[in-house]
């Protein structure tokens, strides 16, 4: 079973769109495992955004990201990464199609309302940097029944 690292960025969360952002996960039937308000530190922007440092967008990003609360979530299920990304929708708000988060909510291209990693590997460096192992939470959702058909379940146990 996947696990991956989804933020409600700042403009998320002064649209108050934080509900109906972590319903979009929920109702594809993801799970939350992990869930935490705070503002983002120096060094936790520093690290989560290290990839773009040499991009001329850097310093604005790293402006925006710390400018108010977000919301940190782990989110777990088979190919969990892959389909955040697809609920996501285009980075940019203008490019994204409707049914999509970015599409639905957002028109910016720097306020794009949140953020999930493009890759297991980068899910693993990112929940990293904002939860501690003992923060994340193991159990079991009844309807994982009805979401899993009982052939995937191997791949749940994972
Ligand atoms: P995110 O999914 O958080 O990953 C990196 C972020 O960089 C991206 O969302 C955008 O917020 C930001 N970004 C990427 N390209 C640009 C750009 N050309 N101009 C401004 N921001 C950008």
């Amino acid at each position: 079973m996947e696990q991956t690292f989804v933020m409600i960025k700042p403009d998320g969360v002064q649209r108050q769109l934080i509900g109906r952002i972590i319903n979009r996960f929920e109702s594809k039937g993801l799970k939350v495992v992990g869930l935490k308000m705070l503002v983002v530190s120096q060094a936790q922007a520093e690290s989560l955004y290290a990839v773009h440092k040499k991009k001329s967008f850097y310093a604005g990003l790293m402006k925006f990201v710390m400018s108010g609360p977000v919301v940190t979530m782990v989110i777990e299920g088979i190919s969990a990464v892959n389909i955040c990304r697809k609920l996501l929708g285009a980075t940019f708000g203008p490019d994204a199609e409707p049914g999509t988060i970015r599409g639905d909510f957002g028109a910016s291209i720097s306020f794009n309302l949140i953020h999930a990693s493009d890759s297991l590997e980068a899910a693993r460096k990112e929940m990293a940097i904002f939860f501690k192992k003992t923060e994340l939470v193991s159990y079991y959702l009844d309807t994982h029944k009805w979401v899993y058909h009982p052939t995937e379940e191997k791949e749940i146990e994972k």
